[in-house]
């Protein structure tokens, strides 16, 4: 039995955050906020031109850190700050980046503490673009962007949208959630490159009759956070979603279903071409043997309903000629290792994902065993995104062997 380590599923741990002068500059006190609530350190760093859009008090209250504005009183003993600040973090996030500053990283300028900082890193670095749609597609700017591109910053952005000055167009800040799902997916090894995955998640629901049906109490929670941590670890991810109001995961393609059938076919369509499968759903093992076209009316009489099983889409892409690697889950209500290990092994298998039924659904943590050959791996309980980064950082360690 081993234990693995949740800690190393944590990145980043520190960021540096650039705020230069734009309207958009308020919606990085949001971006620093959902980094703090998220355990992340955040150093911001502040323009002179992005003082005059938002106070340092703003980011020094939410990151609890000082705020940096100045190449001169950049706050270290060895008078070293512009390249200090930088050390040791993960990533220098600029949001928003004006035109005028892209021009001048583009450039390899260093004429203050933000773009010392971007010259001066071994970190990755990220931009957020915000700007007047016409100052965004001058080739000027177009010309930078491209540079910077081929440079390796990465370029969040920017949106199309309603802008400040009330034009409508291309160039609007991509909003703080999106930027911080951009960030972390950056920050994440890089463990399922060029792999295609295939998820599945939530319930599915059988029709009784056009208003009702038989369904399940699953989230869909964990699925999703496995959809969001391949698609961070650098795979193509494919996600067949049962209902549920989830949001789309950042980069992740998502196909919703309703009936175990519709999810058996929509895998069995796409999964020849998959090098991942996960099955996360919590399919019905029975379905209505006839859906009534009208609404069933009451009687006093007892009422019984004959369930047909349904396709195990586990099962299925597990036996198939060529099958992508498999990982399963069981949720179980008792015994949970001896059954999910017979389960696994029912399924054909490699890679089995056990846990209390009772532990798990609609929760936003778990707690898992991971069921191989090789035997059991306990994992401690943690949040459900934690737990599936650690999940496909495993998925990636065995498909590396
Ligand atoms: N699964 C599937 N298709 C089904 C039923 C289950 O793909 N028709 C998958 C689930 O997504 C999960 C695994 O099989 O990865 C095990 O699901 P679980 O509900 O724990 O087990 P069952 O096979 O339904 O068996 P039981 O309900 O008897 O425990």
């Amino acid at each position: 039995m081993t234990t693995a380590d949740p800690r190393s599923a944590i990145r980043p741990s520190r960021i540096v955050l650039g705020i230069t002068g734009g309207i958009a500059a308020y919606k990085a006190a949001e971006l620093t906020r959902l980094f703090v609530k998220a355990g992340v350190t955040v150093d911001a760093v502040m323009t002179e031109a992005a003082t005059h859009f938002v106070t340092p008090t703003t980011f020094q209250a939410l990151s609890g850190r000082p705020v940096v504005t100045d190449l001169w009183h950049a706050g270290t003993s060895n008078a070293m700050g512009h390249i200090d600040l930088s050390r040791g973090a993960d990533a220098i996030v600029v949001a928003p980046a004006s035109a005028d500053f892209l021009a001048r990283i583009a450039h390899g300028h260093a004429d203050d503490l933000l773009s010392t900082l971007c010259l001066a890193r071994e970190c990755l670095l990220l931009v957020a673009p915000a700007m007047n749609r016409q100052m965004w597609s001058n080739a000027a700017t177009q010309r930078n962007v491209a540079r910077l591109r081929a440079d390796g910053v990465a370029i969040l952005g920017p949106d199309v949208g309603e802008m400040a000055c009330m034009e409508h167009g291309e160039g609007r800040m991509l909003e703080a959630a999106d930027l911080f799902a951009a960030v972390v997916a950056a920050c994440q090894p890089k463990v399922l490159a060029g792999k295609r995955v295939l998820v599945t998640a939530g319930p599915t629901f059988e029709a009784i009759d056009p208003v009702r049906g038989i369904t399940n109490s699953s989230s869909g929670k964990m699925g999703f956070a496995l959809a969001q941590a391949a698609a961070d670890a650098g795979a193509d991810v494919l996600l067949v979603a049962g209902r549920t109001p989830l949001a789309t995961p950042w980069g992740v393609t998502r196909l919703d279903v309703t009936s175990a059938a519709q999810m058996a076919e929509a895998v069995l369509a796409r999964v020849a071409e998959c090098d991942v499968f996960i099955a996360v759903a919590a399919v019905a093992d029975y379905t209505p043997a006839t859906v009534h076209e009208q609404k069933v009316k009451k009687s006093n009489d007892a009422l019984s309903i004959t369930l047909k099983p349904t396709v195990d889409i586990l099962a299925t892409v597990a036996t198939l000629p060529r099958p992508p690697y498999c990982v399963g889950f069981a949720a179980e209500s008792q015994d949970v290792e001896r059954l999910g290990e017979e389960k696994r092994r029912r399924k054909k298998v490699p890679l089995l994902i056990a846990n209390r039924a009772q532990d798990a659904l609609g929760s936003d943590e778990n707690a898992v065993t991971l069921l191989d050959d090789t035997g059991a791996q306990r994992l401690p309980r943690m949040g459900k995104v934690a737990l599936a980064r650690v999940i496909v950082g495993e998925i990636g360690r065995r498909l590396a062997q």
